[in-house]
Order: structure tokens, then sequence, then C-alpha cells
């Protein structure tokens, strides 16, 4: 089989710069091949766009530079208009490290021509319109990913990883639980394979949550767990570390939270005050969370950064969690307030992650207000602060009259290490 590269210029003279090229690639003297070939005699030969790719390549790696990485990404893609007269080992080989490097860059899109030569190679490998799909959801394409999806199940119409996006589009972009959930239900049969994901898991219980279907998403939630795949089967977060202590309430005195909790619940009518004065800048939560009723937030913290201007607008709250990095530095976290009207039912959820211990300080219209984590539920308190881990299934009710307002301070978990707050990535 015909493994060469197509293009080889006819000059010996130009077969013996690629040649050195390539020596010069391997030394490590990626400047020194860049520089021979450029040469324009060379721009039709594929070996030299492969060292130029390579060579961009290292640099940008060894330099830690996007830009770099891009243009390496892009060299590799000029190669591939070359894809025709490629060899199927050489198309792999290539185009397995740019989809590497496009994923690494986080330019997801980008991915797409490349899947598709690969799918107009190998018509018969599902495998490839599978990473295509994925590839266009992280790049929040949901629109072109169904399209992809909805030709691989017409060919296959068992396939798992396909169907279990499918349950996954379903879901999350038309709320179409109950198809969903038949969808997760085939993909999910077997429990091994490629279809074998948390996130599947973690949708699948979830769409049976949000239609009542308790004992079958209990059920879900313990296959899921079993498998590894969760904490617990009511410690259901996707974005976790290990070892940490894991309990859904929390007593502050047993943490190093104490005194920011008695801060908060010292000045807590401050608090109050500009927690109202803001009210015209909350935003009504659209995560579907809410059964009934009306709830918004406004944020002043995320991701371990203020939100710019709020704590101008908000300075007693903010000089108060200032003094706790582990609160305003919590980078899988936010601070905000958040605002509950009567009547309404958050139905049961989990948060992104156990990293996080999440406070809230009572502020106003507590009485008849409830809040299950895990197995136990528990009140409010005006000026008296919770503790809980909200990766835990959790669930609220206003039961009561008026604005529930409460102050939500996230804080990181006490197990964790120095280097894990600065390196975990933020959520
Ligand atoms: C939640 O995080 O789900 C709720 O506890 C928030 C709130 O305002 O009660
Ligand atoms: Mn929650």
């Amino acid at each position: 089989l015909d493994d060469d590269w197509p293009g080889e210029p006819s000059e010996s003279y130009w077969r013996q710069q690629l040649d050195q090229a390539e020596q010069d690639l391997r030394q490590g003297e990626w400047s020194a091949a860049l520089g021979r070939v450029s040469a324009p005699s060379l721009q039709t030969s594929a070996r030299a766009r492969y060292v130029k790719a390579r060579a961009l390549d290292a640099t940008a790696e060894a330099r830690r530079d996007n830009r770099l990485l891009s243009q390496a990404i892009a060299a590799y893609i000029d190669l591939l208009k070359m894809n025709e007269r490629l060899s199927d080992k050489k198309l792999i080989e290539v185009t397995d490290r740019t989809l590497e490097r496009i994923k690494f860059r986080g330019t997801y899109l980008s991915a797409e021509p490349v899947y598709k030569l690969l799918i107009r190679r190998f018509p018969d490998n599902p495998n490839y319109r599978n990473n295509l799909t994925v590839s266009l959801l992280m790049a929040n394409r949901a629109d072109l990913a169904e399209t992809v999806l909805k030709e691989t199940l017409k060919r296959w119409p068992n396939d798992h990883v396909a169907l279990a996006h499918l349950g996954f589009i379903l879901k999350t972009s038309y709320n179409r639980l109950e198809e969903a959930v038949d969808a997760f239900k085939k993909a999910l049969e077997d429990q091994t394979g490629p279809a074998n994901e948390p996130r599947f898991y973690y949708h699948y219980g979830d769409a049976l949550l949000l239609l009542g279907r308790f004992n079958e998403a209990h059920e879900v939630h313990k296959r899921g767990a079993a498998l590894g795949h969760f904490l617990s089967p009511n410690q259901r977060s996707l974005y976790n570390v290990e070892r940490l202590k894991s309990k859904p309430w929390w007593n502050v005195e047993n943490t190093p939270y104490t005194k920011l909790a008695r801060a908060l619940e010292r000045s807590w009518r401050q608090i109050l005050e500009e927690g109202e004065s803001l009210r015209a800048l909350y935003e009504k939560e659209k995560e579907g969370l809410k059964e009934r009723g009306e709830w918004s937030q406004l944020d002043l913290f995320a991701r371990g950064s203020e939100i710019p201007g709020r704590c101008k607008k908000a300075p007693v709250t903010c000089s108060i969690v200032r003094q706790e990095v582990a609160a305003v530095g919590c980078r899988r976290g936010q601070i905000k307030f958040s605002a509950m009207e009567a009547g309404t039912h958050v139905r049961p959820h989990v948060g992104p992650t156990n990293c996080r211990l999440r406070m809230h300080l009572g502020l106003s219209n507590t009485k008849d207000t409830y809040i299950r984590v895990d197995k136990e539920t528990r009140q409010w308190q005006t000026g008296k602060v919770l503790l809980f881990d909200d990766s835990f299934e959790h669930e609220v009710w206003h039961n009561g009259t008026g604005t529930r307002l409460v102050l939500i301070v996230d804080v990181w978990h006490p197990d964790l290490t120095p280097t894990e707050r600065r390196q975990l990535p933020a959520i």
C-alpha cells in the first residue's frame, strides 16, 4: 500500500531539503525546520506541510502559546486539504493530532470539517459521527449536533452512544423529557460500553426527577453510584475531588468559617438593606429548577471574582466576605443574593461540584420556608447562618408570605489543599 506523502518534489535537491527539515524537527530545531519548508518550491508538498504543522505545534507547546497553536491547527488543516491523496494511515495520524490540538485549544467547531473528512473516508464507522456530535455539543451547537445524530440513528438505530446523545439533546435543548428518558433507557441498558458516562446517568436520573418518577430516578441514581459515576446515589455532582469529607449538613463551628458566619450574622440588617436596595438588578432563575413560583438572584462574586461594580453597591456585604479568601476566592462557587417569592417550590437537584460548601444567611420572610438537603429538612432563621453541601440532592419550599431573601456564600471545601484551590478549573 502506498503510504508515501503526496506531492513529493521531483528535484532531488528539494527532496533532500525535506529530509533535512524532518531531521531538524526530530532534533528540536523547529525554526530551522520551518525555514526550510517555507521555500516556494515546496508549497505543494504534503511532507512540507506536515513538517510545518509539527514544528508550529511543538513550538506552541513549548512556549504555551495559543496564537502559535492556532497557526499549527491551521497548518494541519492545510495539509488535510490534500486528504484525498493521503493514505488511510496518514489521514488517521494527521486527523488524530489535529483533533487533539483543536480540543486542547477549545475551538470545537473547527473540528467539524476534520470529522467530515473521516466520515467520508470511513462511512461505515459510526464512531466518527458520534465524535462529531460531541464536538458540536461542546461548541454549543445542539442544532448541528442533532442533524448529525439523526443521520447516524437512521443508519444505526441501536447505537448506544448516539442514543445517549439524543437523550441529552432532547432533555437539555427541548425539554422533551419522556422521549429523553426512553432514549437514555435504551442507551444505558448495558452497563458497559462507551455510552456509560456519568453525565448521561445524571441527565437520565434528572429527567426522571423532573417527571416526578422518583422511584425510577432512585434506581438510576443507585446504578450510577454503583458504577462509580456518582459519589453516592444522593450526591451526584460531576466535578469532584474524591477524598473530601462528604455530609449534607455542616456545623459551621466544625469548619474554618465560624468567623465569617458570625460576622455575617452580626451585620445581617445592613446586608438585608443592601440586598433589598439592589432588587432591580436581580435576574430570574432560568435553569428550570423551580416547579412553580418565582425565584431570582444577584451575583456579587462568581468563579472567584467580583462581578465588576457590584461591591460599590453592596459595600458592607463585600467588606465582610472579603475577609475570607476561601469565599471570595472560591472559583467553584458564587456569592449572591437569592430572592424567592411565596408559593415557590424548587425541585430536587444537585450542584455541579463537591468542592464547595454553601453558606446561607437568612435575611427576610424565613417563616414557613424549608430546605431539604439529602434526608434532612431545615428552616432558615433571619440573621442566622446555615451551612450545607449542595452536591447532595436538595429541594426548597416557600410556603410562607412575602419575599424570602438569603445571602448565599460559597466557600471552598475545608479539605481542599491550597494547591487544589489554586489549580482546580473554575465552575
Ligand atoms: C439552591 O441552591 O437550590 C437554593 O437553596 C437556593 C435558595 O435560594 O434557596
Ligand atoms: Mn441548588
